[in-house]
């Protein structure tokens, strides 16, 4: 293995967070070779103690599989790179406006080709945010890169959901979204503790969505999943303000009750003029170890509530202890277990909505403020 070839597969490696080649980041310096050790120093942005020490094993791992030692030095960037570094951060972060000096965030520009997928419900604890974090991890298996919006803003639970602990990193202007499962992810829960109550008013609501999608490193994500609030509020409208592109789906359980309720946050989206794509029924049945399948909250609720909007239901999760520990544990079934009935579904899901393609007809402007 000469340095060279070393020097480049080092190089290569990705930026856990941001995604990128650091060598691309200017994070890496020259290799020197003392006989036939090598060392090389990682030059790092700030950020809280252990932040880079996977990065650290990536290159480690690297170099061993050239079977070379590697000494990595870790070291604070220059003001110099640092400010090499943020300029470059923000070059891939904001796209310039056709016709103006303005810039905007690259998922906001007007001939993005991200699409938003934003899950609603009627009311809480229908599954919401686990069927987010499902379609979310089944378009990454399948290929895709992928994002999370937490909007929930009350009732953030993706952090926890994926198992992220670590606050964003900020570099300049411009926040990076912590990645857990190849899934860039931006959630109020990376700035409040999770025993105090987000108390925020319309406006400071609004304030903090507009930074998750302004300055926010999204890179060229192919889907954003957005966790949206129960019902309809504030933050639905501000999203819709945001991305006029948010495609939206219902995420509903088979009983009736939840079924109307769910109903009328379909309705509120399409005063919105937001495109309904579909309906999700979740918690459809249990399979029992007799491999019969127990319609534990009723039957046909998803499907009523798809004909009703004149929308396709487009798939019935069931009701999976491993999907529930995993939420809790911070590892998604999708991931944990893809054989799995429920994990095979979801990615059945995924397919379905990749194929259905972006909505053709986006609302035209809609002006809160
Ligand atoms: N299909 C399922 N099988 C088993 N448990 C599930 C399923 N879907 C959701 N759960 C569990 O139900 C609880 C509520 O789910 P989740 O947090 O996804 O709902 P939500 O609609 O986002 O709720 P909230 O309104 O609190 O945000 C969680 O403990 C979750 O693990
Ligand atoms: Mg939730």
């Amino acid at each position: 293995m000469n340095s060279e070839n070393l020097f480049e597969k080092l190089g290569a490696v990705l930026e856990p967070d941001i995604l990128v080649p650091i060598s691309d980041l200017g994070m890496l310096s020259q290799l020197s070779r003392r006989l036939s050790k090598y060392s090389v120093e990682l030059f790092a942005y700030p950020a809280p103690a252990g932040y880079f020490d996977s990065l650290i094993l990536k290159l480690e791992a690297a170099a061993a599989q050239e079977g070379v030692k590697l000494e990595i030095n870790l070291k604070e960037m220059s003001e110099d790179q640092l400010a090499e570094l943020e300029s470059h951060l923000e070059n891939l972060t904001l796209e310039a406006v056709p016709g103006g000096t303005d810039r905007v965030n690259r998922l906001m520009a007007a001939g993005t080709k991200t699409r938003i997928l934003g899950f609603s419900s009627g009311k809480g604890g229908v599954g919401k945010s686990s069927v987010t974090v499902g379609i979310a991890t089944a378009l990454a298996r399948r290929g895709h890169r992928v994002g999370i919006l937490d909007a929930d803003v009350y009732g953030f639970s993706i952090p926890k959901m994926l198992g992220i602990q670590r606050p964003p990193a900020v570099i300049g202007k411009v926040m990076v979204p912590p990645v857990a499962y190849g899934i860039k992810t931006m959630s109020v829960g990376y700035f409040v503790s999770d025993d105090t109550p987000v108390i925020w008013r319309g406006p400071m609501l609004h304030k903090a969505l507009e930074q998750f999608l302004v300055d926010v490193y999204w890179g060229d994500i192919e889907y954003l999943c957005v966790d949206l609030p129960p019902g309809t509020g504030d933050v639905t409208l501000s999203l819709a303000e945001y991305l006029p592109k948010i495609e939206t789906f219902v995420v509903t359980t088979p009983q009736d009750a939840a079924e109307r309720v769910a109903q009328r946050s379909a309705l509120a989206a399409r005063k919105l003029k937001l495109p309904l794509r579909g309906v999700i029924e979740n918690m459809s049945y249990f399979r029992g170890d007799d491999a019969k399948r127990y319609d534990i909250f009723g039957r046909g609720g998803g499907e009523k509530l798809a004909k009703s909007l004149n929308v396709p239901l487009l798939g019935s999760i069931p009701i999976d202890i491993p999907l529930r520990e995993g939420g809790d544990v911070g590892e998604p079934v999708v991931m944990a277990q893809p054989e799995s009935e429920v994990s095979v579904e979801f990615m059945r899901i995924a397919q379905v909505i990749e194929a259905m393609g972006p909505a053709r007809i986006y609302k035209a402007e809609l002006k809160v403020r």
